[in-house]
């Protein structure tokens, strides 16, 4: 939408901009601020096929991953951080900041054990981050993240987490490829609306060509 019909709001979503790039500029760990950034990209194309409210639903967005728990000591202190910049708006309505709110705190993904959200703007702002978690752009996010950890790319010697035993699991190895079976893979079915579906089987499609091709170039077959 133009948010320029919209003074208040636009600035508001310019605050939000700020908060979020201050928070995630420096981040490795796979919340880096240009995520954040598609995040909000793809819940205004999702808002509006989905009729979802764009502006909750960016605002939303932007502010989702401020909270997560690999940015905090702990859950509680990072949805504080995120009720405490929402008080400072007094442009927003009461409504649209226990929203936000509500949103954030619910949307993770929690291996997927979550229950479902309950508005149309929650579905969007959760599909838009799991859709970048989903083709081209989430494959090489993996890497990253792996690198960071200390994860190697693929050994074929360590089981996916479900198999491992438990000092296995404790250990917290694993590797990046086993992470596309652990969570990447499972994503397409866990999307709420149409409009996202649809983009997130296009990407799980290239994602499982280039395992295939990963496969066999791993055994020289290729
Ligand atoms: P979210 O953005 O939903 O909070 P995560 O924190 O699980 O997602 O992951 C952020 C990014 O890091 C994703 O692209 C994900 O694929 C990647 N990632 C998370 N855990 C791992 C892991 N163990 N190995 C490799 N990549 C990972
Ligand atoms: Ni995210």
């Amino acid at each position: 939408p133009s948010w320029t019909s919209y003074p208040e709001q636009a600035e508001t979503i310019e605050a939000a901009e700020r908060f979020a790039r201050s928070v995630h500029e420096c981040d490795r760990t796979g919340h880096d601020w240009w995520h954040v950034h598609r995040v909000a990209r793809m819940v205004e194309r999702l808002a509006r096929e989905e009729g979802a409210d764009a502006f909750v639903c960016v605002v939303a967005a932007l502010l989702h991953d401020v909270a997560d728990e690999k940015l905090n000591p702990s859950k509680e202190e990072g949805l504080r951080k995120v009720g405490d910049w929402l008080a400072g708006r007094p442009q927003m309505t009461e409504d649209e900041r226990l929203h936000v709110m509500d949103i954030i705190s619910t949307m993770s993904y929690n291996g997927g054990g979550n229950p479902p959200m309950r508005t149309p703007e929650g579905r969007v702002v959760q599909d838009a981050d799991r859709l970048d978690a989903i083709g081209a752009i989430a494959i090489a996010r993996t890497f990253v993240y792996a690198g960071w950890k200390g994860d190697p790319l693929h050994d074929p010697r360590i089981p996916p987490r479900e198999k491992m035993t438990a000092a296995e699991y404790r250990q917290d190895k694993s590797t990046a490829i086993n992470h596309f079976h652990e969570k990447l893979l499972k994503l397409k079915d866990r999307i709420n609306t149409g409009s996202a579906r649809r983009i997130a089987e296009e990407r799980h499609r290239y994602m499982e060509a280039y395992l295939a091709q990963f496969g066999l170039e791993w055994e020289g077959e290729a």
